[in-house]
């Protein structure tokens, strides 16, 4: 898809490709690398200068992104002593490491614009200073580090630090955000640079869809350009599939489409597209005159405001802006009259007629729609037809010979090390007398507090309870009344990580599963057992996984009459004939409840249609006049976050 993507970007009238570069994707082992087929970061990098465009290199290598784990290998969490993003020795050690290897496979390459290649800047950190208060005074000798180790690399071209007001010389801060017209670098010798525009935001489980007007992104971006703004990069342009387990978290969506102008499948987004691409010419028409000089702002009114490009050699653009939230104005402007729609921007190239304005939409709107599909053997199907699925049941509680025992209750992604979602927590109790209801008729209660992100609580094989976290707030306390029986009483916990989380000072140490406490109240004889520091049998992820159910392949397919349904654990399998052509296909996932999906072995990622969002929150319409944020224009309340 890159070739095609990259021209859609350049026909949108872009100049340069900014993309990130993910560690964990190119070292998921230490020191065993793989750049090959999506990972090909050098075929990128060469794709995108065949095309013409430019690059912008954010190596990073903590990238934020809504990524797994903001980017960061796992293997680096067990490096004795190590902590993150901060002035320490083997962190600094492993994060060097990986730049030089970056930048050196780039300079082999020459691929940096020094050399005569395509890449015009890179990144070092990303919005540390966002968060580096939480550090304290190592804070400020790991940037100068980063930035001192970043320049020894020599690629003979800028580094940038978004979000660090300081950004030690020669790094240029740069701004992340809605809006940066009002952002100053630090050092007047550096331009005024916008790396994340947001056009949208990220999806998450549970949550509704997020959508940013275009009339907004465009306003914001010749603002930018009239305050003296030179580089502006959206974020996302395209955001895709965060296919597998990528997407950061927790509860991140699969889905990465962002509102994005070039949408989830690489189809143009219309309005959306069109109009920014209108915008860019607009501003181009203006180039001579804005790398010329600086601007000359005045006031045409409350909260109307020119800006004047204009050189000696008689070139002239301007810039009229209508920061007013609700009312529209006309204004003079060297003699000639303006109408300015509300929170718009005009922008005239030969300081006379308008070339566009930001709120007014002269592209098309065309949506594309998916033409649906059924598969021969859908499991609704009227006809009741079900022979093409067969499935495997998987084992409540411990099926695996990796379990091991512990006393007490342990964090999850320590124990895991992120190699599956999955944990379970098994224990047996012994229960003296009968338990199914306490004598003034309450039943005995299993109380389970987890870091997250969602569990399922089984007595006795039989799924007692559920409860998940939301994007807010990972964590899950459940008290499930629950039925005892005389004797021996298994309880096993399955907890589940939906995406490690990505950003915020100590993001790492968030941790996840079942810490405890996990208790037993109200038992018969009026006592609350706590059950937390017992000896507990753990297991790393799922039998399924183990036999490689996820490849289509292993003998233990079934099939049979009647499909099982609403199973709390169960793998299904099915075949399909893709449809002809070369379009974009999605699979819909109405009907099911949560797990991860796989296409001929590849994982497509997670789904969870079963996570609906709240029912307020969202507008039939949404004003793009007014800042704008990500809580601001929200659809598709009260459905599933992600159906396709
Ligand atoms: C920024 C970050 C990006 C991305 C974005 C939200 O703060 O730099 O990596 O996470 O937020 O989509």
């Amino acid at each position: 898809m890159w070739p095609d993507l990259i021209q859609k970007s350049k026909d949108g009238g872009l100049d340069v490709i900014e993309t990130y570069v993910f560690w964990n994707l190119h070292e998921p082992v230490r020191r065993q690398y793989d750049f090959k087929g999506r990972n090909d970061l050098v075929k990128f990098v060469k794709t995108v200068a065949e095309a013409g465009l430019y690059v912008h290199l954010r190596i990073g290598p903590y990238v934020c992104a809504e990524w797994n784990y903001g980017g960061f290998p796992l293997w680096l969490h067990f490096i004795p002593g190590i902590q993150f993003r901060t002035d320490n020795g083997p962190f600094k050690e492993e994060m060097q490491i990986f730049t030089a290897k970056i930048v050196d496979m780039m300079k082999k390459e020459n691929l940096y614009a020094s050399q005569g290649g395509p890449i015009i800047l890179s990144q070092i950190e990303n919005e540390y200073g966002n968060i580096d208060s939480a550090y304290g005074s190592a804070a400020k000798s790991y940037i100068q580090w980063a930035a001192s180790m970043a320049t020894s690399l020599d690629t003979g071209v800028p580094w940038v630090m978004c979000q660090q007001a300081d950004a030690p010389d020669p790094m240029i801060n740069t701004c992340n955000g809605f809006y940066c017209d009002q952002f100053t670098p630090n050092s007047v010798k550096k331009p005024k640079m916008w790396t994340e525009n947001w056009t949208g935001w990220f999806l998450s489980f549970g949550g509704a869809a997020p959508y940013r007007p275009v009339e907004d992104i465009a306003f914001a971006v010749a603002r930018f350009f009239q305050l003296g703004g030179t580089f502006q990069n959206y974020y996302m342009y395209h955001g895709g599939t965060n296919f597998g387990r990528t997407t950061g978290g927790p509860f991140i969506a699969t889905s990465y489409d962002y509102d994005a102008p070039i949408d989830e499948y690489g189809l143009l987004r219309q309005p959306k597209w069109g109009h920014l691409k209108d915008l860019h010419k607009a501003i181009k028409l203006c180039e001579a005159a804005l790398i010329a000089t600086d601007p000359t702002i005045t006031s045409l009114g409350t909260n109307l405001e020119a800006s004047v490009y204009k050189t000696g050699t008689g070139s002239c653009a301007a810039f009229l802006a209508n920061v007013r939230t609700n009312s529209d104005a006309t204004v003079n402007f060297s003699g000639n009259s303006y109408h300015l729609p509300a929170w718009s921007v005009s922008i005239l190239p030969d300081c006379k007629n308008v070339a566009l304005n930001t709120a007014q939409i002269n592209s098309m709107a065309v949506m594309p729609r998916f033409m649906q599909q059924s598969l021969k053997n859908d499991i609704d199907s009227s006809d009741g037809f079900q022979s093409g699925w067969s499935w495997v049941d998987e084992p409540v509680g411990i099926s695996k010979n990796n379990a091991f025992t512990k006393l007490g209750l342990l964090e999850q992604i320590n124990v895991t090390a992120d190699k599956s979602d999955y944990l379970w927590y098994s224990l047996s109790t012994e229960i003296q007398g009968d338990e199914p209801f306490l004598e003034d008729g309450s039943q005995t209660v299993l109380h389970v507090e987890s870091l997250g992100h969602a569990l399922h609580a089984f007595i006795n094989g039989k799924l007692a309870g559920s409860g998940t976290g939301n994007s807010g707030n990972a964590k899950v306390t459940e008290d499930i009344p629950v039925t005892l029986i005389h004797g021996k009483n298994t309880i096993d916990l399955l907890s589940l990580t939906v995406g490690l989380q990505n950003y915020g000072a100590f993001y790492d140490k968030q941790g996840a599963g079942i810490t405890g406490p996990v208790k037993l109240k109200g038992l018969a004889n009026g006592t609350t057992v706590d059950l937390s520091s017992q000896q507990w049998t753990y297991q790393v992820g799922l039998q399924g996984e183990e036999l490689g159910l996820p490849s289509g392949s292993s003998s233990k397919w079934v099939s049979g009459s009647t499909l099982p349904k609403k199973q709390p654990l169960i793998w299904y399998k099915t075949t399909f004939d893709a449809p002809a052509g070369n379009d974009p296909v999605a699979l819909h996932f109405i009907g099911m409840g949560k797990g991860e999906a796989w296409v001929n072995g590849q994982s497509i990622g997670r789904y969870w249609p079963a996570y609906v969002s709240s029912n307020s929150g969202c507008t039939s319409s949404c004003d793009y006049r007014g800042p704008y944020n990500s809580n601001k224009c929200l659809k598709n309340c009260g459905k599933p976050s992600q159906q396709l």
